[in-house]
């Protein structure tokens, strides 16, 4: 089981488009798949029932609970855990417990960048992270390549002490997906595999990590 937790203190980041990409991701490659929603506006959840009669359908977990990982398959490959907006490591001590790799989305913007230090100063001080036993990454989301502020955002992000893996362009495409309970790796379109190329160096920097 390798389990991926998608976190950051800082609302409305890209934590649930990513996880639900990435639990998408997985499950169209075959891995049995189970998102665990830690938030209770519970939009992982619905996200995983509009796509339950799918082959690659993804289990939905309440992760509102510590009692989230007597429900979790014992043979489930991949686990995706969604954190709420607002939590800091502290809070997130039982999904930091189990997880393999953890992910912070941010968006290009100075409120963003700047809320998500504190966040980022929390998971500096878990002991597991600390001694570099678990490895955290940034992901930039909603990036509008041809801007300035979009390339000064990940200028900055690539000098943080955490690798930036990630650069996911800002696209009207997972607004619609996130409707429709699907992900880009659901389709074959030129444009969706445009959106599949962004993730290609998280999915490695994952792999490395698994
Ligand atoms: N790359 C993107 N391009 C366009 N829209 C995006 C992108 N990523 C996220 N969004 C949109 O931005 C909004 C916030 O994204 P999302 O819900 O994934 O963030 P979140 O961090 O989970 O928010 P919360 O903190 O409320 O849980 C949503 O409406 C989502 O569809
Ligand atoms: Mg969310």
């Amino acid at each position: 089981m390798h389990t991926i937790l998608v976190a950051s203190s800082k609302g409305g980041a890209g934590k649930t488009t990513l996880s639900t990409q990435l639990a998408g991701h997985f499950a169209a490659a075959g891995k049995r798949t189970v998102l665990v929603d830690a938030d209770p506006q519970g939009s992982s959840t619905r996200w995983c029932e509009k796509r339950a009669e799918m082959d690659a359908a993804v289990l939905p977990i309440n992760g509102h609970s510590r009692a989230f990982r007597k429900h979790l398959p014992e043979d489930a490959e991949r686990v995706i855990i969604d954190a709420p907006a607002g939590a800091m490591a502290d809070d997130l001590e039982p999904f930091l417990e189990l997880a393999d790799a953890v992910l912070v989305p941010v968006l290009p913007s100075a409120i963003d960048l700047e809320a998500t230090v504190p966040f980022l100063n929390t998971l500096a001080t878990v002991p597991r992270i600390k001694k570099g036993k678990l490895p955290v990454a940034l992901v930039a989301n909603r990036i509008k390549a041809w801007t300035q502020i979009s390339q000064q955002a990940v200028e900055q992000l690539q000098a943080w002490p955490y690798p930036l893996v990630a650069q996911l362009r800002d696209s009207q495409g997972y607004v619609l997906l996130a409707a429709l309970g699907r992900s880009v790796f659901d389709y074959r379109s030129e444009q969706m595999r445009s959106h599949q190329d962004d993730f290609a160096p998280l999915l490695r920097w994952l792999k490395k990590h698994s």
